[in-house]
């Protein structure tokens, strides 16, 4: 009878043995697909937080989608003289360029058809309603050569060293990030490629546009030569904005 009893209980202990096993890793295959996914995310590097102020100045609010037939209104060209701006930025065939904070595109289209085919333009948005806006208008107008960026407030996502001009019509005063936006803009500069600001005047009271949206010479070039850029030339003949060429200075950054 003794090795009939042993038997079975050597069954009884195997079989909890089994039991066990499969619950601990039942156990932990739950713990895995709870937990490894809340450390992958522990991992990321957090955002830097947004700013509300920088160098003595308020960052504007973005400027919601819903509004972005102002950005098409009739009248922009008179007012602000589009036209001649973008003459001035003297876009060449075979040219790649980016529209920062491209909106629905006013920009963008005309750029894309001043580079031509052989050349490239990248639409950078936080807003995908606005590339989506950008899309429709690029597609009822045949126009091909635009690859758009949904971007991070902290980061424009722009391949590195892609760029010979990167334009900002009335942007670079709504970024809430504006040291990592222009770090990542700037390693998105080819050599002697230029960053382009276009912003309404805060030093002329005649501009109907609100304060927090208007920036002064002086404070575009603190903050530009703050963060490792230098002016290479300006265009002072726009009826309401400031326009500055940039380019990235040779000397480190503080
Ligand atoms: C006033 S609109 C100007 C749009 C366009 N440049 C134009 O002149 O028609 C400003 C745009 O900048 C975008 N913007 C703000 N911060 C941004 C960022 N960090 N990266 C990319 N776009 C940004 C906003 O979503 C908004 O569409």
């Amino acid at each position: 009878m003794a090795p009939i009893y042993r038997k079975a209980d050597a069954a009884r202990c195997v079989q909890s043995i089994r039991n066990r096993l499969t619950t601990y890793f039942e156990m932990n295959r739950f713990a895995l697909w709870i937990f490894l996914p809340l450390c992958v995310l522990a991992q990321q590097p957090a955002p830097p937080p947004a700013l509300s102020e920088y160098e003595g100045r308020v960052i504007a609010q973005t400027m919601h989608w819903q509004g972005a037939a102002w950005l098409v209104r009739h009248k922009r060209d008179r007012e602000e003289a589009t036209l001649l701006m973008r003459e001035k930025l003297d876009l060449k065939p075979g040219m790649s360029v980016c529209d920062m904070g491209s909106g629905n595109g006013y920009h963008t289209l005309p750029m894309a058809k001043a580079v031509g085919e052989a050349g490239k333009v990248f639409a950078v948005e936080v807003q995908p309603e606005m590339i989506e806006m950008l899309h429709r208008r690029a597609e009822e107008q045949g126009i091909k050569n635009i690859t758009s960026i949904i971007g991070e407030s902290h980061d424009p996502k722009l391949p590195a060293e892609s760029c010979d001009m990167i334009l900002l019509v009335d942007v670079y005063h709504e970024f809430s990030h504006p040291e990592p936006m222009l770090a990542g803009m700037r390693k998105a500069l080819k050599k002697d490629g230029v960053v382009v600001l276009v912003e309404f005047r805060a030093e002329d009271a005649g501009v109907p546009i609100k304060p927090e949206h208007k920036m002064t010479k002086a404070q575009i070039n603190k903050e530009m030569t703050k963060n490792g850029f230098k002016l290479v030339r300006e265009f002072d003949g726009l009826p309401w904005q400031h326009m500055m060429f940039f380019g990235a200075a040779e000397e480190k950054l503080k």
